[in-house]
Formats: structure tokens, C-alpha cells, sequence
């Protein structure tokens, strides 16, 4: 017997498939084989934003320092494998660290690992879906909080998802005079070439990471698509300023699943993700709507990512 959490989740991915121009969310990128593929995409040549915004973090970090200040509470929502959290925790001498994420397993072993390694700060792991809203330990102290999203993940939102999301991580930083704020990693708009390479790169593992998609939504659903049967598409949209990726049917494809299904005619496309490409200028709108009134910025040399340090007054 299915869960009713779970028969909703299947009719959101089949309400997505049914859509005139069929879609599934790029949440469902991430299962066990898809979170591999996405560590090993952050260490190819073509994909910078992770080494770039290390690099960032490294080379300003006397100012970043200064900015947020140190021995606060460090809060990561999604934290994953907590690898980023790790620098800037050492970096600004955290007196705690919350990591947040969905999967809780994962989460916990890497919160584990991060304790032992960093015994003066207490670090803890909270299991919650970051797009609703968290409520954390009562125990978190409210001072100096710090929520750090790097990884430019904001830019997988619609413009107004990343408003909702970014009033959320405000209210995780309670009021203003507690002296919190958010330092957030976005990738900046750049040559068309240097995108396209990004997220089509050539070793194949973006378009192994697209197609995995396939997988995990058959698991989820009973479908059965054939994930070699679809090709990996990945373009820059100017009008919008963000890169789509798109899983086209390479032949006509028949996919059922229990109480549905659908033909893809040759060529049709599942649209999988945006990853939206925001200008500072662009992004200091979005801040400004989720209510943070003041922020600072850093970027690499070439202006390809940014660092920002966010705060309400
Ligand atoms: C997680 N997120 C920021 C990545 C991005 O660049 O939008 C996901 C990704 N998709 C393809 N490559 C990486």
C-alpha cells in the first residue's frame, strides 16, 4: 500500500509528464546514483562554479571574515556532504553548526564526521525539506546566525520560488538586531560557449546525470522509460538568462505507467531543469524582495560567480 505522501508525490511527477510540454522537477536529479554523478560533475574541467566559488571564499577570506564575523552559528540548508560548510566553519571558528537536509542518513554521517574533526563546535543535523518552512532546535542559540547556501543551487528557482525561499532562510535568522545573515553563491551570466560547456560537457557525465532522472522517476512511479532512449539537451535561453536542460526522445517512445502513460512522438522533450544565471544587480532585486536590505559582494577575477553576504537592517 502506497503512503498518502507518496501518492502525492506520484501525481505531482504524472501530473508533470501529462503537462503539454511534459516536465519533472530537477529535485528527483538526486537520488543515490544521481548525488554521485552531481560530486563528480563539480570536479570536471568545464564545470567551474564549485572551484570558482572555493577559490572565492579563499582568496577574500579576510574580508568575507570581517563581513559576517566570527565564532557564530553556521546553518546550511541542503548541506549534502557538508564539504563547503567545512571551510567556512573552520574559516570563521563556528561555535555550532546546523546542517539541514532531506535525506537524513547521508546528513548524519557527514555532521558526525565534521564533529570529530572540529571538537570545539557543536555541530547537529536536522532532517527537513528546505523549499517548506524549518523549524529548528529551540536550543540553536539566536545570535549571530549565519545561513550559508553556496553551490549556486538558488538558480535552480523560479525567480519567485527563490523569493519565497530566500524570506525563509530571513526567518531562520530571527530578528534583525540578533546580527544574522546569509552568505549565498551565484553564478553570474557569461559567454554563451562557456555555459554550453558547462552543462554539456565531454565526458558525457551531465547528460549521464540528466538521464538518471529517467531512472529514479521509474522507481518512483512504475513507469518504465528507458533512459538510453532519450537524448541529454542543454542550452542557453537569453530571454530569461538561465540554461534549460531537456531529455528529447530519440525514436517515438511509449512509456506507461500504472493508470497512465504517454507517447512522445521523435524529438519531443521532458524539460528536467533551469538554472537561472542572475546579474548582482538582478539578484540584489530578489534580496531586497525576500527583505534583505543590505548586502556585499565577491568575485573571482574573470566575474564568472559570486559570494554575497546578505543582511536586513
Ligand atoms: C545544483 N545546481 C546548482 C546545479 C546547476 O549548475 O544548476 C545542477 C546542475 N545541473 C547540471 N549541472 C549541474
Amino acid at each position: 500500500m502506497w503512503s498518502r505522501a507518496a501518492l502525492t508525490e506520484v501525481r505531482a511527477i504524472t501530473d508533470g509528464l501529462m503537462q503539454p510540454k511534459a516536465e519533472i522537477s530537477p529535485k528527483y536529479f538526486y537520488d543515490e546514483r544521481g548525488s554521485a554523478l552531481f560530486e563528480d560533475i563539480t570536479r570536471l574541467p568545464e564545470y567551474y562554479v564549485t572551484r570558482v566559488e572555493r577559490s572565492i571564499l579563499q582568496r577574500h577570506a579576510g574580508a568575507i571574515t570581517e563581513s559576517v564575523g566570527k565564532g557564530g552559528v553556521v546553518i546550511e540548508p541542503g548541506a549534502g556532504n557538508c564539504e563547503k560548510a567545512r571551510a567556512l566553519c573552520l574559516l570563521l571558528q563556528a561555535r555550532e553548526f546546523v546542517g539541514i537536509d532531506i535525506s537524513s542518513d547521508h546528513l548524519q554521517e557527514s555532521v558526525r564526521n565534521m564533529q570529530s574533526d572540529m571538537p570545539w563546535m557543536h555541530a547537529r543535523a536536522v532532517a527537513a525539506d528546505i523549499t517548506q518552512p524549518v523549524h529548528l532546535p529551540g536550543d540553536v542559540p539566536t545570535g549571530q546566525r549565519l545561513v550559508f547556501y553556496p553551490g549556486s543551487s538558488i538558480g535552480n528557482f523560479e525567480p519567485a520560488q527563490a523569493v519565497r525561499l530566500l524570506a525563509q532562510m530571513r526567518q531562520l535568522l530571527g530578528a534583525p538586531e540578533d546580527g544574522g545573515g546569509l552568505l549565498i553563491g551565484i553564478d553570474l551570466p557569461k559567454p554563451v560557449h562557456l555555459l554550453q560547456a558547462a552543462y554539456d560537457d565531454a565526458a558525457g557525465v551531465t547528460a549521464a546525470f540528466n538521464r538518471n532522472v529517467l531512472a529514479h522517476v521509474n522507481r518512483r512511479i512504475g513507469s518504465d522509460f528507458v533512459p538510453e532512449h532519450w537524448r541529454h539537451r542543454a542550452f542557453f535561453d537569453a530571454s530569461h538568462s538561465r540554461v534549460e536542460m531537456h531529455l528529447a526522445a530519440q525514436t517515438a517512445q511509449s512509456v506507461r505507467w500504472p493508470g497512465g502513460g504517454r507517447d512522445f512522438a521523435a524529438g519531443e522533450r521532458i524539460h528536467t531543469e533551469n538554472s537561472y544565471k542572475h546579474s548582482l544587480a538582478a539578484f540584489a532585486s530578489l534580496l531586497a524582495l525576500a527583505g534583505f536590505s543590505k548586502h556585499r559582494s565577491w568575485t573571482d577575477e574573470q566575474g564568472w560567480v559570486a559570494l554575497i553576504h546578505a543582511w536586513q537592517q
